[in-house]
């Protein structure tokens, strides 16, 4: 991670592209967290079948504070234990800029400052947020190599990294410690690298995520998974007259919107919450969805619609 190819990096995250960097955790798997095309990669390369909310990674407080609200428990934390391997979950400012699909369209953000120096001055250097979940292929552990993210995630040619920065072996080599702070009872979404105890210094006790029926059971899987107002129906050819429509490829009307004209399952990732949330309105009486084929980001698309029509 020398300046040279930290500003390469920089300049490829600018353009859209995959980086995989070092942090003090594990390696993450870096897009611009405003581009929403950028993002579906990610889970084009990781090969997940679902959309899981991702971490947007800041260079300082000021980073933070465009992006999510801060309470006082919040600037507490900051205070005391950023840079390093926390993960603070706060209600996203509307303003933010970050795509829907980075925060898989909750209206909270989780937000780190990586602790090495180097991780940050390529944040800086990228000048965005930057999303990242762990470098790794769904399902495979996390990765705390530059080999082992080489051997877990496909070419560049392929969809993986255009680049790895590699900054050697992870110090903490666990996951960040995710906490969410958009309740009132701060609650552990992930324990990680900084314990438990040293949290409850200072908020006092925690509620344990999955402990009780009021919080979610895992990250991963939250109740409180983004879905519309209005009934949405998947697989539609055609809509029925009160339903609003949102196309896929051929499947189209006239004046709707549509996933992805030409049918690119990347794309369709990149548009569906912002889609979604533009045709969500108190006067929509119902969503329509043209099928979307189950290949490649058609499963984890699948997925966060069959969740919509089931909650
Ligand atoms: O150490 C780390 O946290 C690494 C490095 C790269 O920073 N990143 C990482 O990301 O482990 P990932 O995507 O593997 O895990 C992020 C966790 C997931 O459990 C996810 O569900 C949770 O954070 N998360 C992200 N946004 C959330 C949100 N808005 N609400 C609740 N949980 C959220
Ligand atoms: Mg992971």
């Amino acid at each position: 991670m020398d300046d040279a190819g930290i500003a390469e990096a920089a300049a490829l995250i600018r353009a859209g592209e995959l980086i995989a960097f070092a942090t003090e955790t594990v390696y993450g798997l870096g897009a611009d967290a405003t581009n929403p095309t950028a993002v579906a990669r990610i889970f084009a390369a990781k090969g997940r079948p679902t959309f899981n909310p991702l971490i947007s990674h800041v260079q300082n407080m000021a980073g933070v504070r465009a992006i999510a609200e801060t309470d006082e428990r919040a600037e507490m934390l900051a205070e005391r234990f950023w840079p390093g391997p926390l993960t603070l979950v706060l209600p996203k400012r509307t303003d933010s800029g970050i795509a829907g699909l980075t925060t898989a369209g909750l209206s909270s953000i989780a937000v780190r400052i990586p602790a090495r120096d180097a991780t940050r001055e390529f944040l800086r250097a990228c000048g965005v947020p930057i999303a990242a979940p762990s470098a790794n292929r769904s399902n495979s552990v996390s990765t705390t190599l530059a080999v082992h993210v080489q051997a877990s995630l496909p070419s560049p040619s392929n969809g993986g990294p255009a680049m790895i920065l590699d900054g050697g072996p992870c110090e903490v080599g666990l996951e960040s410690t995710v906490l969410d702070l958009t309740g009132k009872r701060a609650t552990l979404l992930r324990p990680g690298g900084i314990a438990k105890e040293d949290l409850e210094a200072i908020l006092g006790r925690l509620t344990i995520a999955g402990s009780n029926d009021s919080a979610p059971r895992s990250p991963g899987m939250m109740s409180r998974h983004y879905a519309p107002a209005a009934p949405l129906r998947m697989n539609v050819l055609s809509p029925r007259p009160d339903e609003v429509f949102l196309g896929f490829g051929d499947v189209s009307l006239p004046g709707a919107p549509n996933l992805s004209p030409t049918g690119n399952l990347v794309e369709a990732a990149a548009n569906l919450f912002e889609m979604l949330n533009t045709l969500d309105t108190p006067r929509t009486a119902g969503i329509a969805v043209a099928p979307i084929p189950k290949t490649g980001l058609g499963h984890a698309i699948n997925d966060r619609l069959s969740r919509a029509t089931h909650s």
